[in-house]
């Protein structure tokens, strides 16, 4: 009877156990159902240790069953064990699959932008001439963008700024000059720099945006002359295009310069021809410029009967789109990538 009996269930259990291990989904199951079958406590095993309660003659024959039904599920782990490890092993190897034949993604360095091209380039020429490069805040005070530059209130010049104010009165300032003040608040001649920046008028249109750069250049010395300005912008304007280009100087006005002028360069498009871009004249207009104005130096303190000195200002969009031949100033502020690529 007890014979009977643990061979059914010794049927039955190796029934179940191939059925279990077949459908193992992962090594660490298959490793927990080895130990549930074989282990100190396992089915398997108490079955094996069951034979010690058997007569002799019985034990024989059901020892051999016993071992063949542990030799064939542990036949079927090996079996399984294997599959898995298979399975485990080609599931690495998709994952980490590198497909040679793929295109390269290739690389797309960064480059400055154009404009900031231009004043890396304008620094450089300047500081190898003995200028020092300045700098000075944006949000600037009505005293140090006009009043102490000899543009007192309502004086006309103000209209053409187009100021953007501040509601306690402080304005975004509107050229660089306010910079030179300061400069010369602080150091006493001789006085040699340039003062890029950023500066601020409500204008938009093809050649102008709220926001653009100017490159101002101050020189406070003894014996300063309008000709030392006029090397200056020559030696500059040669070095900046890389070409001989001609220059001139148109009288102009500016309430903080005394004689003024305007700078033209020759047209870099048609060389002095006449075109479309300088309308025929063969010129194009690049920079203000004048003979620091006395007041000027008085309400910074500085002597003008000791000294005298010279100012210039260029627009670095202005240089920068003639030097690249660009039409439209806003180009420099839409940020497409297809056009500031060019300039990498
Ligand atoms: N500050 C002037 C402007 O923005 C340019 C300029 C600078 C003119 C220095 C003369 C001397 O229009």
């Amino acid at each position: 009877m007890s014979d009977t009996s643990t061979t059914l269930s010794l049927d039955a259990l190796a029934a179940d156990a191939r059925a279990r291990v077949a459908a193992c989904a992962g090594l660490a199951e298959l490793e927990a159902l080895k130990v549930e079958l074989f282990g100190k406590k396992g089915a398997i095993t108490a079955h094996l240790k069951s034979l010690g309660a058997l007569a002799p003659d019985e034990r024989k024959a059901a020892g051999a069953r016993i071992n063949a039904v542990r030799d064939e599920i542990g036949a079927a782990f090996e079996a399984r064990k294997a599959e898995l490890d298979s399975l485990e092993l080609e599931r690495k190897l998709a994952a980490g699959r590198i497909d040679v034949t793929q295109p390269g993604r290739g690389q797309q360095p960064g480059g400055l932008h154009p404009v900031s091209r231009t004043r890396r380039r304008i620094e450089t020429i300047f500081r190898n001439a003995g200028f020092s490069v300045e700098e000075g805040p944006e949000v600037e005070d009505d005293w140090h963008n006009f009043e102490a530059l000899n543009v007192p209130a309502n004086h006309p010049a103000r209209a053409m700024h187009d100021t953007f104010y501040f509601p306690d009165g402080r304005l975004l300032r509107t050229h660089t000059s306010p910079v030179q003040v300061r400069a010369m608040l602080r150091e006493k001649p001789p006085l040699r720099m340039i003062m890029p920046g950023r500066v601020y008028r409500c204008d938009s249109d093809m050649t102008h945006t709220p926001m653009f750069h100017q490159v101002e250049g101050l020189v406070v010395d003894d014996g300063v002359s309008f000709a030392h300005l006029k090397s200056v912008l020559h030696e500059f304007v040669q070095q900046y295009f890389e070409r001989d280009l001609g220059i001139r100087f148109r009288p102009s006005y500016f309430p903080f310069t005394e004689p003024s002028a305007e700078v033209d360069i020759e047209c870099v498009f048609c060389s002095g021809a006449g075109c479309r871009v300088c309308k025929q004249t063969g010129w194009l207009e690049v920079a203000g410029c004048g003979m620091v104005h006395p007041n000027v130096l008085r309400n910074v303190g500085i002597d003008p009967e000791r000294y005298t000195g010279y100012a210039f200002g260029f627009g670095l969009e202005r240089l920068t789109m003639l030097r690249y031949s660009v039409n439209d100033i806003r180009l420099y502020f839409e940020n497409d990538l297809r056009f500031l690529r060019q300039f990498g």
